[in-house]
């Protein structure tokens, strides 16, 4: 089969080395990729957002399959665009991916369907927003309500703060349109764990947990960022919790989805906080995360893209059968300095080529670069290093030799990714 995937960071790198262990793939291209991906499959390219540019390339390639990564051209709408051409595509359409496009449909459609989740408002004007902030106390959490990079959410634990925010929405309109509108909202507390299912729009299939570390620094402090590492499966969900979460989270959305009329095809990502009262949802995606698939991806033994086509065909899944391996997978991002604020790029990337003989290591390129035939430094999360081991310990010691041997000072890495096994866990 010929695969055409897109997207250019590690989620791609490690969607791409996953394609590639199957024995149904004949070629696999990337648009645009990045040198990490180039060493394994094809790259092209053409940016995320060129839509007419992807689906000339899925018919040049002619691409069996396409497999969209970020979320801007799902919610951009680059499936609809391929389904009317008959490419086969795993990903929603624009209105399905409206789940994480716009964060008011999300919340209206769960209160619809009486999906848990936090007390919000819907907020046009600054005169409502200050209603809804006073409501919380200040304690709340304001939303752009449309896509922002990952930087449309902001955490606040007082009323100033919170109307400087809403403030900088909806008047400075730092994320231009997609702040037209705001999310007030109550601010959980608890433990937060990410769980994804794949999904043809009738049935689903959970295909694992993770917990990621949003924040730059150690013991969560610091400006949130796209995530510094995770760990899978999610420390703090057992059996009891995920089956809380699959019956009145993951059913109950692929269902109204369908009373919808617009059915959910694709990963459905559940951004989950287990709180005292139970699981409730802070955010639906639409794509896998990153740098959650770095960790889910590399334990799956079954095969991923025969998974995904038996969905595609409507085959009768069987909920049982083994996806992943037992192991814990741990992945720690190398950021630049400076990430999420300012950072300089251009810098030579260390010899990443040398783990490559350790099956239980595993690198994956984000922002990075070939220039004069070195590969250097080119974004905010430069590549991420995963372990996989028996437990925590030995995955942790794993992970943070290679980091640690690499030495390399342009950048910057958390050092307690896996470790936190949070004191408010509920089990
Ligand atoms: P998002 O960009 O939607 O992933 O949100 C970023 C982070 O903000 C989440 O991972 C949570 O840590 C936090 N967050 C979002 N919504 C809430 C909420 N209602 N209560 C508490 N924390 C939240
Ligand atoms: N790691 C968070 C995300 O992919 O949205």
């Amino acid at each position: 089969m010929n695969i055409l995937i897109v997207g250019s960071g590690g989620r791609e790198h490690v969607i791409a080395s996953t394609f590639i262990r199957s024995p149904l793939v004949k070629r696999v291209v990337v648009s645009p990729g990045n040198p990490g991906i180039k060493e394994i499959a094809e790259c092209r390219n053409i940016p995320v957002d060129d839509l007419d540019g992807l689906v000339k390339l899925s018919i040049e390639i002619k691409a069996d399959l396409v497999f969209i990564g970020p979320e801007l051209p799902l919610v951009m709408g680059l499936k609809n665009k391929l389904d009317i051409l008959s490419i086969k595509t795993f990903g929603p359409t624009l209105e399905a991916a409206r789940l994480e496009g716009s964060k008011i449909f999300s919340r209206n459609f769960c209160k619809k369907y009486k999906i848990p989740q936090p007390h919000y408002f819907e907020c046009k004007d600054i005169h409502t927003a200050k209603k809804a902030i006073k409501f919380f106390k200040g304690f709340c959490v304001i939303k752009a309500d449309g896509l922002a990079s990952g930087k449309g959410v902001i955490v606040c634990d007082n009323q100033a703060d919170a109307t400087e925010a809403a403030k900088s929405i909806l008047i400075d309109k730092i994320f231009s349109k997609a702040g037209d509108k705001i999310l007030v909202e109550e601010r959980l507390e608890g433990v937060e764990a990410s769980v994804f299912a794949l999904s043809n729009g009738k049935q689903f299939i959970l295909i694992g947990t993770a917990q990621d570390h949003k924040r730059a620094f150690e013991n969560d402090k610091g400006p949130n960022t796209g995530g510094m590492g995770a760990i899978s499966p999610a420390p703090s969900i057992n059996n009891q919790i995920l089956d809380k979460i699959v019956k009145k989270v993951i059913k109950p959305t692929i269902n109204g989805m369908i009373k919808e009329n617009t059915p959910y095809e694709g990963v459905l990502y559940a951004g989950i906080m287990i709180t005292k009262s139970g699981p409730k949802l802070i955010e639906f995606n639409c794509r896998l995360g990153d740098p959650e698939a770095q960790v889910i991806l590399p334990r799956f033994k079954f095969d991923f893209l025969k998974l995904i086509l038996s969905l595609m065909k409507n085959k009768k899944i069987d909920n049982n059968i083994k996806l992943l391996s037992p192991e814990i997978a741990i992945t720690v991002v190398m950021a630049s300095r400076g990430y999420p604020g300012h950072f300089e790029k251009g810098f030579v990337l260390p010899n990443l080529k040398k783990y490559k003989k350790d099956k239980k290591i595993k690198i994956f390129h984000s922002g990075t670069k070939l220039s004069n035939n070195k590969i250097i430094s080119n974004g905010g999360r430069i590549f991420s290093v995963t372990a996989l081991g028996d437990n925590v310990k030995d995955c942790r010691k794993r992970v943070y030799r290679v980091l640690e041997t690499m030495n390399w000072p342009h950048g910057f890495f958390r050092k307690d990714i896996g470790k936190i096994i949070d004191k408010k866990t509920i089990s």
